[in-house]
């Protein structure tokens, strides 16, 4: 079996660790990086950390609108396809390389199978919920994470197409959070004590692209006494400089951090603040209490579970969370057996196609 990856965002490097060693245990994987992300500390340091292959082809995209971005990858991908003729492609996630990817495969008529799939904000306004939606429903087999995702699928009539697989990213940390111990420096670097700071990090377009959003949250932090590290993605970064917003001394604001520094800080932090899926997935795993800085959050378990509060941007609502918010002390596993990627390609080999995708 020959399978494509397609990988662009940060999150993809992680999720792609597990499986490709999985893939590559039986068959034979042929990785795609789509060059949406492409700073050293964005796409690189992963590699390296997680010994990921080196990609087979870089389509070096690069930033830019949705379309133009979308656009280009969709055009890319579809030569590396016509020349690979693989069995699968495989994407996961709602980035503009994942729906860039699934469309190329999908129309040469290539199964596609979707990872982490199934997840809903129900905001149409979220490109990620654009990109989720439509990936869905051009993908042949659906990979779910959560029981959740499976209930979101079937409510729109795909229930056919899914399984219930867990968490790649849950396999991810089984993986490698004991070596992220052992190497990680990061906390005596930054002068932390375990359980004595916060952990910060804000990228949605919701929050960055919107000036009160990020007035909001950046008021919040300045209000909190305890220390603060604040790892700042680019996006984050301009537009805090194009604000003109300033965060206090006691905000340690540093470039993005190495996958194995951020999971050393999310296992030791007090809490967690962030509006990233993949962290708060990660908070509830490693046991610290998360607040989402966003109206909802599609990790709806982590809510239920009472390890994750919902406070979105407003000043009034992070300060009292963080002030008062106590997890449960229950805290169930969420996220499947730790062989996610293992049930996945064996879902592969068992597929038989359908007579249509769509
Ligand atoms: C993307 C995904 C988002 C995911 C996130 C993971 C989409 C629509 N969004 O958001 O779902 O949560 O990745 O981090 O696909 N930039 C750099 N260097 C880089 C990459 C980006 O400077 O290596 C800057 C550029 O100015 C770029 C901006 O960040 O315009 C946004 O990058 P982009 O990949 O478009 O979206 P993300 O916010 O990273
Ligand atoms: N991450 C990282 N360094 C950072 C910030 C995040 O390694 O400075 C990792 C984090 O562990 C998580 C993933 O990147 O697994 C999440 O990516 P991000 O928040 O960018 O995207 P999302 O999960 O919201 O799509």
């Amino acid at each position: 079996m020959k399978v494509v990856s397609v990988v662009g965002a940060r999150p993809e490097f992680i999720q792609a660790a597990p499986l490709s060693r999985a893939i590559r245990t039986r068959h034979q994987e042929v990785l795609v990086h789509t060059g949406q992300h492409y700073d050293y500390d964005m796409s690189e340091v992963f590699f390296q950390q997680l010994s990921l292959p080196k990609p087979d082809y870089n389509l070096g995209v690069g930033s830019g609108s949705h379309a133009r971005q979308t656009g280009e990858i969709l055009s890319r991908m579809e030569a590396v396809l016509q020349q690979e003729k693989p069995d699968w492609v495989l994407v996961r996630g709602d980035t503009n390389s994942t729906l860039a990817g699934a469309l190329a495969a999908a129309k040469l008529c290539i199964p596609v199978a979707h990872v982490e799939s199934g997840l809903r904000s129900y905001d149409a306004h979220m490109p990620e919920e654009i990109n989720r939606v439509v990936t869905d429903h051009l993908s042949d087999v659906l990979f779910c994470p959560t029981p959740t995702a499976m209930d979101n699928l079937g409510r729109e009539g795909l229930s056919q197409r899914a399984s219930l697989v867990g968490d790649v990213m849950y396999e991810a940390i089984l993986i490698y959070i004991e070596q992220a111990r052992r190497e990680s420096r990061i906390l005596k670097e930054l002068g932390l004590q375990s359980k004595s700071y916060l952990l910060v990090t804000v990228h949605r377009a919701a929050n960055t692209d919107d000036v009160s959003n990020l007035q909001g949250i950046v008021a919040a932090l300045n209000a909190i006494s305890e220390p603060i590290v604040f790892p700042v993605h680019p996006r984050t970064r301009s537009r805090l400089k194009e604000y003109g917003l300033v965060l206090g001394a006691h905000v340690k604001t540093i470039e993005p951090v190495s996958y194995f520094d951020l999971l050393v800080l999310e296992s030791d932090a007090r809490l967690v603040l962030t509006d990233s899926g993949g962290m708060t997935k990660e908070a509830y795993i490693v046991g610290t209490p998360c607040l989402t800085l966003r109206d909802l959050s599609e990790w709806i378990e982590t809510v239920e579970a009472g390890w994750n509060t919902v406070v979105g941007a407003d000043t009034v609502a992070i300060l009292q969370a963080v002030r008062h918010f106590q997890p449960s002390s229950e805290r169930p596993a969420l996220y499947g057996d730790g062989k996610t990627s293992l049930h996945i390609v064996e879902a592969l080999e068992r597929y038989v196609p359908k007579q249509s995708p769509i």
